[in-house]
């Protein structure tokens, strides 16, 4: 019998977490409303850290280190209900007393309203930050470089405006950066190279401005660029195809003037390169090579002039090419990349020629 109260009492203590965590937890909950699931139907009574949905702690100090909860995911909860999340409300700032929190996911329930709380900055502990796909608006808080255990910030498909926090440079250990799809103006900060980590910074159909700041160039674990549908003026940085792993590279539809580097076509890593509906001029570099393996290169609707150069014949492979709509002249190269292609990668020319378009 005394082993079994024993027993109980480790269990009890086990599962609950401190009354100020279960307060703010039941005030977070208290702003929103999930009518088709009832994934907060397990967040009653004190035992927060055993069995609250989406809840986690620290099985020593019983802080609430996670709040987890995903409107698309494999749970059996979404199965039975045989439909994705929804959620409106907004995020409560009494979420910001979990001061031990590092991993927050609150994402894809759609109709999540309302700002980022302001005080969310305090919490230092945050390793993970993802509200993709709300309705999240207002702006990214000014000290956002405070969070600087950050590793994911995902606030893409939301509706959030202001400017990128010149203080984001300071969160020295982010990996992984995601603002697409939301209304943020402004230009990107010109020291965001002090973010040496960062592998994907993901920032496209935004209103961002200005140019490509050439401290990008010196980012060494940079794999994945996207600044796609904004208004980027100005030319690209000379030396960015010498970045080491950039893989894919999306500069489409902006404003982006001046001459394609021959740093980028000579770059045997770039897989994906788009340029498309840009103001480019000048020739493509003729500096194609066996290393060269496009999956995707597109530098449609541009101001692209002179020959398509005879190096690209040279390329292991062209998987999707398309130069239309440019003003490029002369005979298409012979060879193995172009044997797959279609006469609609080559129209809208001033003077291209020979498969697959007519003969010269
Ligand atoms: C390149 O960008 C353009 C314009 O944004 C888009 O229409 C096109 O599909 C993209 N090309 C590839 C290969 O993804
Ligand atoms: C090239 O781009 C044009 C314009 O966006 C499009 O109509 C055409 O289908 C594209 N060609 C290929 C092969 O993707």
């Amino acid at each position: 019998m005394r082993m079994l109260l024993v027993v109980f009492f480790l269990f009890a203590a086990v599962e609950a977490c401190s009354p100020s965590s279960q307060a703010a937890l039941l005030a977070f909950k208290a702003a929103l409303n999930e009518p088709y699931l009832g994934i907060f139907s397990s967040w009653t009574g004190n035992s927060c850290c055993g069995g609250w949905y989406g809840v986690s702690c620290d099985p020593e100090t019983l802080e609430v280190t996670e709040i987890s909860l995903r409107g698309e995911s494999e749970d059996p909860i979404f199965q039975k209900a045989g439909r994705t999340g929804y959620m409106t409300g907004s995020i409560s700032p009494e979420i910001c007393k979990l001061d031990r929190l590092m991993i927050l996911i609150i994402s894809d329930w759609k109709g999540i309203s309302g700002e980022i709380p302001k005080c969310l900055t305090k919490l230092g502990q945050l390793r993970v930050l993802d509200l993709v796909g709300n309705k999240i608006s207002g702006e990214i808080p000014s000290d956002f470089g405070n969070l600087n255990r950050l590793t994911v910030l995902n606030l893409a498909d939301n509706a959030i405006s202001g400017t990128i926090p010149k203080s984001i440079v300071n969160i020295g250990g982010l990996m992984h950066l995601d603002l697409r799809n939301n209304q943020i103006s402004g230009e990107v900060p010109s020291d965001f190279g002090k973010l040496e980590m960062l592998s994907r910074a993901l920032l496209s159909s935004n209103q961002l401005g200005g140019s490509i700041p050439a401290s990008v160039t010196k980012m060494n674990r940079l794999a994945d660029l996207d600044l796609s549908m904004n208004g980027i003026s100005g030319m690209i940085p000379e030396n960015i195809g010498n970045m080491p792993v950039l893989s894919t590279l999306n500069l489409d539809s902006n404003r982006i003037s001046g001459q394609i580097p021959p740093t980028l076509i000579s770059n045997g890593g770039l897989g994906i390169l788009n340029l498309s509906r840009n103001a480019l001029d000048g020739q493509i570099p003729d500096v194609f090579c066996s290393g060269s393996y496009f999956m995707a290169l597109d530098l449609s609707f541009n101001a692209l002039k002179g020959p398509i150069p005879n190096s690209l014949s040279s390329a292991e492979y062209v998987g999707h090419l398309n130069l239309s709509h440019n003003h490029l002249c002369g005979s298409i190269p012979i060879g193995s990349p172009f044997n797959h292609l279609e006469a609609s990668s080559f129209t809208n020319n001033d003077c291209l020629c020979g498969n697959p378009l007519s003969a010269c």
